[in-house]
């Protein structure tokens, strides 16, 4: 009986094998990662902001873009905390400035621009180059403060977080 030969001269059954096997190497890599953790939550500045800019200065700021989240972004396409999340198997984060949002898989603080310091600081020293924004990491822990009370039911919940 005559094998009929592919790719390599390997037997065609062969490569079917193979294919099969590089197939279920690719889905076995695809596969989800166990889940771990429940939810994210970000600081940052425009590496990270998923729509807290817009947010915080529509209607402030000339030619803000009108788009929603999850189209705010400082990007056209996904943010590295995107792919964080979607790897993790959360949801994509919510921008905190979304008030009224279930933000008990998590939340974003990141916004645009965003200083380590406080703005006092910067005002302070005379530094006029910084954007006179009020969200700084400092500001973005407050707010996480806050959410935090939003998403822990129980006082020791909220001791625990
Ligand atoms: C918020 O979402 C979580 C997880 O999806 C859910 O268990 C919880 O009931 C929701 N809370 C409210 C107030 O809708
Ligand atoms: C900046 O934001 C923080 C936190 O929300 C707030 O406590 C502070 O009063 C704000 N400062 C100014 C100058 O708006």
């Amino acid at each position: 009986m005559e094998t009929t030969r592919g790719f390599l001269g390997l037997p065609s059954w062969c490569i079917v094998l193979l294919c099969l096997a590089a197939g279920w190497m690719v889905a076995a890599e695809a596969a989800p990662l166990p889940q771990y953790y429940n939810a994210i939550f970000s600081f940052g500045d425009s590496f990270s902001d998923t729509g807290n800019f817009v947010i915080i200065n529509s209607g402030k700021l000339p030619n803000m873009p009108k788009f929603p989240p999850p189209y705010a972004r400082c990007s056209n396409g996904r943010l590295v905390i995107d792919f964080l999340a979607e790897a993790l198997g959360v949801p994509l984060l919510p921008p905190s400035a979304n008030k009224g949002t279930n933000f008990s898989q998590g939340a974003n603080f990141a916004v645009m621009g965003a200083t380590a310091l406080d703005l006092k600081y910067f005002r302070d020293n005379n530094v006029w180059s910084i954007p006179p924004f009020n969200t700084s990491m400092n500001c973005q822990l407050e707010w996480f403060q806050e959410v935090k009370e939003t998403i822990c039911s129980s006082p020791q919940g909220n001791h625990l977080l």
